[in-house]
């Protein structure tokens, strides 16, 4: 009899919790929820596992302050630190995000050292180059999410414009997971139609530009914190792909060296995403202006990691 993976969640608040209620929804396996802050993981992982008998999903859900509980887990979804507040960019973050994200992936790296970790902290480019530093593992085990996200949000926004299926669509996204970040429409479809065809230039842009700015587009109506429900489901997707080895083709923050060109840092690209992490990148090639977009966003995530490098000393 094989048993339940494991999947250990880094960070009770909202993010966190969600990616648990996710989790246990698919009956990913059985979920470990860590905090720092005494009863709150226990609070929510007892609750999620008491709509379990209503629900009916089968898997043992504890919360905890400590890592003992996480060892050995097959997946570790880091979600800690601060959220930025309106007004706020993610980079400003970076400082303090730093020091947390450290902290929690050298204990939950000590207590499962085979884990592949997916980092949804933010500024999230360079926390995944954290948690990777952090963690001693390779490069493969260290994934960040970001794309998922952020080409939901692109498709999401496609599907209202066009009035279809958000399941038709089916975009690529590159990059940093910042406003810079580069929606590919040359690289969407729907139901197998080329975007282009569809949707007017003018239209595109505007999409795009929406895309980009999803995420203070949330944070601007939520006023207290930034989006938990699609950024968690994101993160889950992505365990669920580790987890059950589907080798889906989705766009993460992955480690790139001659990959693009890129020289050794993560970024945003389309991956296949298995039990042993990332399995490959696909190279796409790209136009002039969607090159140069790319370069853009890449060196400010290189900009964010020598900040990181700095803290890390
Ligand atoms: C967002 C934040 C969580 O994009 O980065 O919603």
């Amino acid at each position: 009899m094989t048993k339940r993976a494991k999947i250990t969640i880094i960070g009770a608040g909202n993010v966190g919790a969600t990616c648990a209620h996710w989790a246990a929804v698919k009956e990913l396996g059985d979920i470990v929820l860590v905090d720092v802050v005494e009863g709150l993981p226990q609070g929510k992982g007892l609750d999620l596992f008491e709509a379990s008998p209503i629900e009916g999903f089968d898997c043992d859900i504890l919360g905890t302050n400590g890592y003992g509980e996480t060892a050995d887990s097959d997946v570790v979804i880091i979600t800690s630190g601060l959220a930025r507040k309106p007004g706020m960019s993610r980079d400003e973050l970076l400082t303090k995000n730093v020091e947390i994200v450290k902290t929690v992936t050298e204990q939950a790296a000590k207590f499962s050292p085979n884990a592949v970790l997916i980092v949804v902290s933010n500024p999230l480019d360079a926390m995944v180059y954290t948690a990777w530093k952090a963690s001693g593992f390779p490069t493969r085990r260290v994934v960040g999410q970001a794309g998922v996200l952020d080409t939901a949000r692109f498709r999401a926004f496609i599907a209202m414009e066009l009035g279809c299926s958000v399941e038709d669509v089916s975009t690529l996204l590159l990059g940093g997971h910042g406003d810079d970040m580069v929606p590919l429409p040359g690289f969407t479809s729907v139901g197998g139609i080329p975007v282009t065809h569809l949707l007017s230039k003018l239209d595109l842009d505007r999409i795009v530009e929406r895309a980009r700015k999803g995420g203070g587009e949330i944070v601007g109506l939520l006023k207290t914190g930034s989006a938990y429900y699609a950024p968690a489901a994101a993160a889950v997707q992505m365990a669920e792909a580790i987890i059950k080895d589907k080798r889906r083709v989705l766009p993460c923050a992955a480690y790139c060296n001659s990959e693009f060109n890129i020289g050794g840092y993560f970024v945003g690209v389309p991956c296949i995403l298995g039990r042993t992490g990332v399995e490959k990148i696909i190279e796409v090639p790209l136009n002039e202006e969607e090159q140069a977009a790319f370069s853009v966003s890449v060196a400010h995530v290189k900009e964010l990691v020598g900040q990181v490098e700095q803290l890390m000393k």
